[in-house]
């Protein structure tokens, strides 16, 4: 087996059937969907779903005692009271295991990070699970939850996941959601902060919704 790595640190293996050479490192797929099949099911017990919104005095969910996905949270929370977000729809999916925090799933309106979202658009991103509880549908039933939640009419969902990570690009075309461009990740200056997703190539059916972003239809 050939493994590689990713900026992400990431690794993965050649694939072993057809020969193909991996994916380029950096490079990006970025999913839709309207959300119209989703369904909601249920949580398999013992594990519990909560929501988060940035409120006051909650700039994380409970349960986030790592520093970095405290600091994950709390760039949202800042974002949204700055108003930066396109709308105030921003939040996220928790799951916990005998009251730890062991998945999240979180979603944002359009901001700099995804300027080629409409402005009734959510993303979801910055989704987690802990290795532990991997592979039990967990991120599966955040990503149908949000969806649930927040679908309406004209309202695209985008699903933005490095070509390299096979679990979550699975997660994603599991519940639905169909390759609408690819692209690449910039950062102006090397600096993460500013940085945001670029489309380089959209697909023809997209072409409408995708007309400002830049790419080139295949
Ligand atoms: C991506 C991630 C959130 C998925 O969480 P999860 O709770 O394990 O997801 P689910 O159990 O709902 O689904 C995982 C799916 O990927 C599949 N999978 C796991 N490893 C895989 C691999 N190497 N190749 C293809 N599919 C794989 C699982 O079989 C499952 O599919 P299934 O439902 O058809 O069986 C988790 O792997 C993670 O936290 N990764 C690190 C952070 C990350 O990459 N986040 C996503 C950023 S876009």
């Amino acid at each position: 087996m050939v493994l590689y790595l990713t900026a992400s640190g990431i690794a993965g293996p050649k694939n072993e059937t057809t020969g193909e050479d991996p994916p380029p490192a950096g490079h990006y797929l970025f999913y839709r969907s309207s959300g119209d099949q989703a369904r909601e099911e249920p949580l398999a017990p013992p594990y519990v779903a909560s929501a988060w919104r940035p409120s006051f005095g909650r700039p994380w969910p409970a349960g986030a005692s790592d520093s970095r996905d405290r600091l994950r949270f709390l760039f949202r929370y800042l974002v949204h009271y700055l108003r930066l977000f396109a709308n105030r729809e921003c939040g996220a999916i928790c799951v916990y295991f005998d009251n730890r925090l062991v998945h999240y799933s979180g979603f944002t309106p359009r901001y700099w990070r995804f300027p080629f979202m409409g402005d009734d658009d959510i993303q979801i991103g910055n989704t987690w699970t802990d290795p532990v509880h991997r592979g039990k549908g967990l991120a599966f039933f955040a990503l149908e939850k949000i969806l649930v939640m927040k679908r309406k009419p004209g309202r695209y969902f985008w699903y933005c996941v490095e070509a390299i990570n096979r679990p979550s690009i699975r997660v994603a075309t599991r519940a639905g959601f169909e390759l609408a461009a690819e692209g690449t990740w910039k950062k102006p200056f090397g600096i993460k902060l500013i940085g945001s997703y670029v489309i380089t190539s959209k697909k023809q059916h997209d072409g409408a919704a995708l007309s400002h972003a830049g790419g080139t239809s295949e």
